[in-house]
């Protein structure tokens, strides 16, 4: 096989309502909620960066501008900080490069593909990543983030791949499942791509979580604007029809997600990376056993 084009460019579809975390975002975008002191949209971008991506394209909507000023230099604050001799490392992985966060709109929340297709234009004409950001993936200590990973198997077997992980088979009709096909250590061939079934139905209990590596064809499989599951247009359904034509694969994520679109996956997450850091962890594992001894 010759070498895959490099992946550079990935999409961040960020434009939905977050109605499940409602009030909170009703003023503030769900991927500016917080896991201890990092929105979840810099842990995705950290992700991307890590995998060698450069350019971020965000698809954002109404009430989303939040999520560009925090990529952005905020002079004032700087230069308040210098003043007050304060530490300004902190404000590091928030600097943007000129030029590699790029912003479409999705005027109207017609679905995840929909959010896709609005950045045709930017993405052009090379594979490229996608990122749901409210899809927290952390990586084994010591190993590599879930885009790292699946960079290094596209660059083993190029086309598309997305990113699994196995659920128990009862809680399978809440996402959308693989068909698989032969494995070969963490990859596993697609044969075919479910959205919600039952779970008598479902081909496996391998979930799709929330990253994804595309070729641009799936622009032009978009471009039909049919609808799926709950009237929206489907990414699911997108990849779906891609099969067969290209080559399609599965990478077993090693480490842990964390449904932070949900209260209590946020909660879970935002509890277990406050336990594993160095500055707090052992305070809020005594702040836990303290609460839990009430
Ligand atoms: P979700 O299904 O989590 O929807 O979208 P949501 O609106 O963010 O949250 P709830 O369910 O109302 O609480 C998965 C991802 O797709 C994006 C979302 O921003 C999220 O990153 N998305 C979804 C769009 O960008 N546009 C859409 O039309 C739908």
């Amino acid at each position: 096989m010759n070498t895959p084009k490099p992946i550079k460019k990935a999409v961040f579809p960020v434009a939905g309502l977050g109605t499940r975390f409602l009030p909170a975002t009703k003023a503030i975008p769900k991927e500016m909620l917080a896991i201890v002191d990092r929105p979840l949209i810099q842990y995705a971008v950290d992700e991307a960066r890590e995998a060698g991506i450069e350019q971020m394209i965000f698809v954002t909507g109404r009430g989303k501008t939040a999520i560009v000023e925090h990529f952005d230099i905020a002079y004032e604050l700087e230069k308040t900080l210098s003043e007050r001799g304060k530490d300004l490392s902190v404000l590091e992985p928030t600097r943007a490069t000129p030029g590699d966060i790029i912003t479409v709109r999705q005027q109207v929340p017609l679905g995840l593909g929909h959010a896709i297709w609005c950045a045709r234009a930017i993405v052009g004409d090379e594979p490229f990543a996608i990122f749901l950001p409210d899809e927290l993936m952390i990586g084994k200590v010591g190993g590599t983030g879930c885009m790292r990973q699946m960079v290094d198997a596209y660059n083993e077997v190029g086309g598309n791949l997305i990113s699994v992980l196995e659920v128990p088979r009862e809680d399978v009709s809440s996402y959308g499942v693989i068909d698989p096909g032969a494995e070969m250590g963490a990859l596993t061939e697609v044969r075919g791509l479910v959205e919600k079934p039952p779970v008598a139905d479902a081909p496996s209990n391998k979930i799709i979580s929330g990253r994804y590596i595309l070729q641009p064809e799936v622009m032009r499989v978009l471009e039909a604007q049919e609808k799926g599951a709950g009237g929206e247009i489907q990414l699911t359904d997108a990849m779906a029809k891609m099969i067969g034509s290209q080559p399609f694969h599965a990478v077993t994520f090693d480490g842990k997600r964390y449904d932070c679109g949900s209260k209590l996956g946020f909660v879970e997450a935002t509890l277990a990376l406050a336990l594993e850091r160095e500055d707090m962890g052992a305070e809020v594992r005594a702040m836990a056993e303290r609460l839990l001894a009430i």
